[in-house]
């Protein structure tokens, strides 16, 4: 089965459960300055979650494309990717675990035609401490799921202890294994995170496969859990209905929510009984490819097939976060797609592949996407000019870079920073190096080094989840609505050739990048300040209306990203409903009234790329 029928098929199954299907949001979260990059299918839901009525109603169903930067470092495995496509369906206040679990047991053997008997799951254990009791309702739905499918039901308490019990097939695992939200465990959780028990689906590729005795966790017992390589979690329902409290406690939310989540790679992988994601469509036109340039077979050896896969990866979230509009960069998420390019180089070299190869990844990604994502093939030729560029501004300095690291006897912070300001090799990439060589190089000793080079700290903090939901704080709404009354004015000012290109907020200040070519003059930046201030006095108001997206469009609303929206669309206006100074499709929260923002100053203003200009604005009174 062909990754693009499990996807259809899943869309489909699920729509005729009356859920509306939803396009994937971008892989960069739009106006959520707390996270770099979208990782869960859940990223764009959170205000759903925490009870805004969504404009599609409460079932909702989408593939969503996802990037973990915090797994560059997992890939080469056969089940870790950094990208991947997470099927999901939320009830949002709707349906809860009876349908839900029954709905996800029956796609899997009905739809995908799994075999029932290699389907175990996982249910909550409970916890004394967050005063949460173990989630009996989903062992007896599962055991009625299972015995109608003429599957043993066996409910094992310990699994870590027990392991596979002859007629075991619900497993209890704690906070640590059976919960989710964006931050992981409760401990972990901010003030304010959505988050609850879960209930996972792992599929049993057999014991043949890979012997849990040769594997390193040979001396306890194995079990889902186990990452011997048996068994694979191919889904997840959360059971989304708590909410953390200042005092680390979980209240209810609202309403009671269910967010499902099982990755696209994974499944496909357990549609063709193969644990390995990489030999799934989705990698293997990328394999073969790499195969022919390179004579080497991916079946050859673990050392090149690890080789294969981290290319593989790699390359396939480039191409896949530059179509979303990130390209390499020194900071920020551009930052990510400029360590996986060069991983990509570096490991072409394990495979013998010593000369530019990128580019000609970019239309093999396209064709898998092209049914699913025709926008990478419509930017391909724009892709693979970045890509032949970073190419050769890398493969200039890793040979040099190489040698000089073989020079070196002892790699300490300060010759990996040499290695990072002379060579531009990623901290990581010298830090594997090093590895392999038998050496250990901490990331301190090269933040000393780099602090002590007084160069400005550039990712310290990048891709991790830098926790809270600030982007619905009282100051990031008010930046977001002083972004759109900024993007109005320079529009006004400057023609409608400018348009936005990225937006950011943080407690301190708004960053607001759009297309222009030069630096504006002082007088063109105090008419800009001038008016929004003007604006501000003026209290407009600001109203939030969920149209048709053509409606909207026709309507004079700004919109970006446009092929991406859903068909219904939230638009906020600034002003009158006939004079209004802004209208833009977003998905909020704005403040109620522009009086609300304050007065704004001028921060600075910065080329950022040919013909990209960023200006920084704050509040005189936060
Ligand atoms: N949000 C859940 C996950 O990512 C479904 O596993």
């Amino acid at each position: 089965m062909h990754p693009d029928e499990v996807r259809q098929k899943y869309l489909e199954f699920f729509r005729k459960q009356q859920h509306a299907v939803l396009p994937s949001a971008p892989l960069v979260p739009e106006n959520d300055p707390t996270t770099l990059f979208t990782g869960s299918g859940m990223q764009p839901m959170i205000t759903y979650l925490l009870g805004a009525p969504h404009p599609k109603g409460s079932r909702i169903v989408d593939s969503q494309r996802c990037f973990r930067s915090q797994d560059i470092e997992e890939v080469g495995d056969n089940r870790h990717t950094t990208y991947f496509e997470m099927l999901g369906n939320w009830s949002l206040g709707d349906y809860f675990k009876q349908e839900q679990l029954r709905w996800v047991f029956t796609f899997l053997t009905k739809e995908l035609k799994l075999d029932p008997q290699k389907l175990f799951v996982t249910v909550f254990s409970g916890s004394k401490k967050l005063n949460i009791s173990y989630d009996q309702e989903s062992v007896e739905i599962w055991q009625g799921l299972f015995a109608e499918a003429g599957c043993s039901t066996g409910v094992v308490k310990q699994p870590e202890k027990e392991g596979m019990t002859k007629d075991g097939r619900i497993f209890f695992f704690d906070e640590k294994k059976n919960w989710w939200s964006r931050a992981g465990i409760p401990d972990n959780m901010p003030v304010g995170e959505p988050g609850g028990p879960d209930s996972e689906v792992f599929y049993d590729f057999g014991v043949t496969l890979q012997l849990h005795e040769s594997s390193p966790f040979a001396a306890e017992p194995c079990h889902v859990n186990c990452d011997c390589g048996r068994f694979l979690e191919i889904g997840n329902s959360v059971f989304m209905q708590y909410q953390k409290q200042a005092d680390g406690s979980f209240s209810e939310l609202p309403q009671m929510n269910v967010d499902f989540g099982g990755g696209l790679e994974r499944l496909a992988a357990a549609a063709i009984n193969d644990p390995d994601v990489f030999t799934t469509e989705l990698f293997i036109p990328i394999i073969s490819e790499l195969e022919t340039m390179s004579g080497v077979l991916y079946k050859q050896d673990e050392k090149s097939r690890y080789a294969f896969r981290v290319i593989a990866d790699h390359v396939r979230a480039a191409v896949m976060l530059a179509s979303d509009g990130v390209y390499p960069a020194n900071k920020e998420q551009g930052y990510f797609v400029r360590r996986l390019l060069r991983r990509a180089i570096r490991y072409a070299h394990d495979l013998g592949i010593n000369k530019p190869f990128l580019s000609q990844l970019v239309p093999v990604v396209a064709k898998i996407y092209a049914n699913a994502y025709p926008q990478v093939s419509e930017q391909a030729e724009k892709i693979q000019a970045a890509l032949v560029l970073e190419e050769q501004k890398f493969q200039k300095v890793l040979e040099k870079g190489l040698r000089h690291f073989s020079s070196l006897k002892e790699v300490d912070g300060e010759s990996a920073f040499r290695l990072y300001e002379t060579y531009g090799f990623p901290f990581e990439l010298t830090q594997e190096l090093a590895q392999e060589r038998g050496q250990t190089l901490d990331a301190a000793a090269f933040d000393k080094a780099r602090q002590a080079h007084a160069v400005a700290s550039r990712t310290a903090s990048a891709g991790k989840f830098r926790g809270g939901l600030q982007d619905t704080s009282e100051i990031a709404t008010r930046y977001h609505t002083a972004t759109h009354l900024l993007h109005a004015e320079l529009r006004n000012l400057l023609g409608k050739a400018v348009q936005q290109k990225g937006s950011n907020i943080t407690d301190k200040r708004l960053r607001f990048d759009f297309s222009f070519d030069r630096a504006l003059t002082e007088s063109e930046i105090s008419k800009v300040l001038a008016q929004i201030n003007e604006w501000v006095t003026a209290d407009l108001p600001v109203t939030k209306k969920i149209q048709k997206k053509e409606v909207a469009l026709k309507s004079g609303a700004l919109a970006f990203f446009s092929e991406q929206y859903p068909d219904e669309v939230s638009v906020y206006t600034i002003g009158g409903e006939q004079d209004w100074i802004s209208r833009e499709l977003c998905g909020g929260p704005h403040v109620t009234h522009t009086s609300e923002i304050g007065q704004l100053q001028f921060i600075k203003q910065q080329a950022v790329a040919a013909g990209v200009r960023r200006i920084y604005l704050q509040v005189e009174s936060p």
